[in-house]
C-alpha cells in the first residue's frame, strides 16, 4: 500500500545545440496518508544534530515562498551545529498545533513564536502535526552570544526531526535520497541557507544548467567529486564582533527588491557559480580564492548600496582582510577569506597548511577578534541522527 503522494513534474529543455539539458523540476512532498503504520505511542523522541554552512556563492535576494533569486553554493561545516530533540505524544484534539520550546535549557518565547509560525506553514507537508504535542528542545555547539547566525543549523535540524517522525510512523521517505531531499525542501521554507546544510561537504541550491538535478526548491550535492585540494579544508571563524546584527539577513534579502544592481548581481552569481564548479572539479586554488573573495566583497557592496544602505563590516573586519591578503602574498600559502552577512571573517585554508596558518591566526589575527574568540571549524559529513 503506497499512500505517499509526490507530485513530480519534470520538463526537459535542450539548448540550440543539444549540448546542455535543462531540467525544470517541481516537487511537492505532501504526505496524504491518514493512518500511521506505526501508531504514535505515549511518548516518543527524535534527535538530530545538523551543521551550519558557509556560503562561497551567496544567496542574496529571494522571490515568493523562499525561492532564491540566484543559485548558491556552500561548504557544510562540522563543529558549528544545532542539536534538536523533539519529544512527541498524541493528544486528544487534533485541530491545533501544541508546541513547547526550550532553547539552551530555557523556555524562549520569541523562538517559540517563530517555530509555531513555521510549523503552521508546513502542516500541509506533515498533516499529522496538529495531532501531536511537541516538546522541542534545541542547543547550539557555539555560544549564543557569538554573533553567529544559527538559522541554517537550527532549521535543518528541525526539518530532519520532522522527516524522521514521518518516516517512523508512516513508512515513507525510505530512500536516503527521498529523506534528505524532503528535509532540504522543508528546511528551505524555514531559512533558505538551511536547505544546503542537510548535505555533506559541499552543496548547491538553485537551478543551474550545469547540474541537471538542481532546482530552486531544495539543495543537492554536486554532480561530480570535489578535487582533493578542497576536501580537507578548514574554516577558522574569526569572531570580530559578538553583537547581534543591526539588519537581519531576511531584511537584507528584502532590500534586493528594486536594488539598482540586482539584475547584474543575479547574472554575476550564476557566472561565479559556473566558474567555481570548474574550480572545485579541477582543484585550481587561485581560481577558488578569486571567486570566493569576490563573492564576499560583492555581498557587502550590495548591502552598502541598498536603499537604505548599511554596513555590517567592522573596522577590524577590514584590518583582518588586509592581514590575510598580506600573509598570502608573503608566504604563497593559498588561504582566503569569506564573510557571512555580518562582521565575522571565515578564513578558509587547507589542513596541509594548518601549522603555519594557525600560528598566523594566533600571532596576527586574534587581536581583531572580540575577546580573542575564534572557532576552529572544518568541512563536515553533514547531519547526524542521535540515537
Ligand atoms: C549571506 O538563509 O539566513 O548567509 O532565507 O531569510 O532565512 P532567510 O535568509 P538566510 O540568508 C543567508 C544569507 C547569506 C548567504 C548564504 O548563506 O547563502
Amino acid at each position: 500500500m503506497k499512500c505517499y503522494q509526490v507530485l513530480y513534474l519534470k520538463t526537459c529543455i535542450f539548448d540550440n545545440n543539444f549540448n546542455n539539458v535543462l531540467f525544470l523540476t517541481t516537487m511537492e512532498f505532501i504526505l496524504d496518508k491518514t493512518k500511521e503504520i506505526n501508531p504514535f505511542k505515549e511518548y516518543d523522541k527524535v534527535t538530530w544534530r545538523s551543521p551550519s554552512n558557509i556560503a562561497l556563492i551567496k544567496y542574496w535576494g529571494k522571490k515568493e515562498n523562499q525561492i532564491p533569486a540566484n543559485p548558491s553554493l556552500s561548504f557544510t561545516l562540522s563543529e558549528s551545529y544545532t542539536e534538536t530533540c523533539i519529544v512527541y505524544q498524541e493528544k486528544k484534539e487534533a485541530d491545533k498545533l501544541s508546541v513547547q520550546f526550550m532553547f539552551e535549557g530555557e523556555e524562549n518565547l520569541q523562538f517559540k513564536q517563530k517555530i509555531e509560525l513555521f510549523l503552521n506553514k508546513i502542516t500541509k507537508y506533515f498533516p499529522f502535526l496538529p495531532k501531536l504535542h511537541l516538546a522541542i528542545s534545541s542547543h547550539n555547539s557555539f555560544p549564543h552570544s557569538a554573533g553567529i547566525a544559527s538559522s541554517a543549523s537550527s532549521m535543518s535540524a528541525l526539518a530532519l526531526c520532522l522527516c524522521s517522525i514521518e518516516k517512523k510512523h508512516f513508512g515513507t521517505l525510505i530512500s536516503e535520497n527521498e529523506f534528505f531531499t524532503k528535509a532540504s525542501y522543508i528546511a528551505r521554507l524555514g531559512s533558505g541557507s538551511a536547505s544546503r546544510s542537510v548535505f555533506p561537504y559541499v552543496a548547491s541550491w538553485g537551478e543551474i544548467i550545469e547540474n541537471p538535478i538542481s532546482t530552486d526548491e531544495y539543495a543537492s550535492v554536486l554532480p561530480f567529486e570535489m578535487h582533493n585540494n578542497f576536501k580537507n579544508f578548514k574554516d577558522a571563524v574569526l569572531i570580530i564582533s559578538k553583537q547581534v546584527k543591526k539588519v537581519s539577513s531576511t531584511a537584507g534579502h528584502g532590500l534586493m527588491e528594486g536594488h539598482p544592481f540586482a539584475g547584474q548581481r543575479f547574472v554575476l552569481a550564476k557566472h561565479n557559480l559556473k566558474k567555481l564548479l570548474l574550480v572545485l572539479k579541477s582543484g585550481n586554488e587561485d581560481g577558488f580564492i578569486e571567486i570566493v573573495e569576490n563573492e564576499a566583497l560583492t555581498l557587502h557592496a550590495l548591502m552598502m548600496s541598498s536603499n537604505p544602505g548599511y554596513i555590517l563590516m567592522h573596522p577590524n573586519t577590514v584590518k583582518a582582510i588586509e592581514k590575510i591578503r598580506d600573509f598570502r602574498n608573503k608566504t604563497g600559502i593559498k588561504l582566503c577569506f569569506t564573510l557571512d552577512a555580518g562582521p565575522n571573517v571565515h578564513l578558509l585554508y587547507s589542513d596541509n597548511d594548518c601549522a603555519e596558518v594557525e600560528k598566523f591566526i594566533t600571532d596576527d589575527l586574534l587581536q581583531y577578534c572580540e575577546d580573542r574568540f575564534w572557532i576552529a571549524d572544518r568541512l563536515g559529513i553533514g547531519p547526524v541522527k542521535i540515537s
